[in-house]
């Protein structure tokens, strides 16, 4: 029996929104939170290169933290460096898919909505779970860095945050209009845009389901926790925050990451 202790990345802030559903389902684990913001952002990037940079930075998150548990919380990874991961880490790895299956379950109208960065929903990994699982749907598919952007502005605490903008991203997913063919659940395919949850449902044009895998990927640490026998704690340490490369952006993170239980900020140096 080992204490818990559950490593997150991403590219950004996108995990966090991944983070706070594992915490409150595993509220005794210990945390690390790594976000490579070096090579942010990783929905304009090659695929290659987001399989290099997330093997290098995985690698040494583990060892030096001693992870026995690594969530890939990054559609835009996930879809590409799981199969090698999983090969280079001694340890379990959970990765996000985008909530394709379920949105198909839920559609009322057979018309739903592919939301991610521009690399995800060009991904053979997404054409592949729309195959399997929502063939029988029209799939809308819009990707956007911009949304990635807003995110982490506001996190960044940058206002006057624009509902215009987050419309102006997400219109092309409505462009079809009002009809029984309608919209009428989307997919957040990026871990990102749960953090902008408030602001999309205020800009879409009539009232959509929106789903991400954040309950899930809770689900499957606490089987996974079960499975080798990691246990929660009483008084778990603090959370840490660590980042690829310590600048003045990362720096203002500080207050969100500490509003969410991460106290220090520091560099993965590889
Ligand atoms: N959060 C990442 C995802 O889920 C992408 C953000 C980025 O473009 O770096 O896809």
């Amino acid at each position: 029996m080992q204490p818990l202790t559950i490593g997150i990345f991403d590219s950004g802030v996108g995990g966090l929104a991944v983070y706070q559903e594992v915490r409150q389902r595993l509220p005794g684990a210990a945390y690390v939170y790594c976000f490579d913001n070096k090579h942010f952002p990783y929905g304009l990037l090659h695929e290659d290169e987001v399989i290099q940079y997330t093997l290098d930075a995985a690698a040494p998150l583990v060892q030096r933290y001693q992870l026995n548990l690594l969530i890939i919380a990054c559609n835009t990874a996930s879809t590409v460096v799981l199969p090698p991961l999983r090969q280079l880490l001694p340890i379990p790895v959970i990765g996000v898919v985008p909530a394709i299956k379920p949105a198909a379950a839920a559609t009322k109208t057979g018309t739903i909505g592919l939301l991610a960065t521009p690399a995800t929903v060009q991904r053979r990994y997404s054409d592949e779970l729309i195959l399997q699982h929502a063939s029988g749907c029209q799939v809308l598919r819009v990707g956007s860095s911009l949304l990635v952007d807003l995110a982490e502005r506001k996190l960044r605490g940058e206002v006057p945050f624009l509902v215009d903008a987050v419309a102006r991203e997400i219109a092309p997913l409505f462009a079809s209009g009002p009809g029984p063919k309608q919209l009428d659940t989307v997919v957040l395919g990026c871990t990102h845009f749960p953090l902008l949850a408030a602001e999309l449902k205020q800009a879409a044009p009539w009232p959509v389901q929106w789903l991400d895998s954040g309950a899930a990927i809770a689900a499957r640490c606490s089987e996974l926790a079960h499975k080798y026998h990691l246990i929660e704690v009483d008084a778990p340490p603090p959370g840490i925050a660590v980042c690829t490369q310590t600048d003045p952006t990362a720096q203002l993170l500080g207050p969100a990451l500490r509003a969410l239980g991460l106290q220090s900020l520091t560099e993965l140096r590889t």
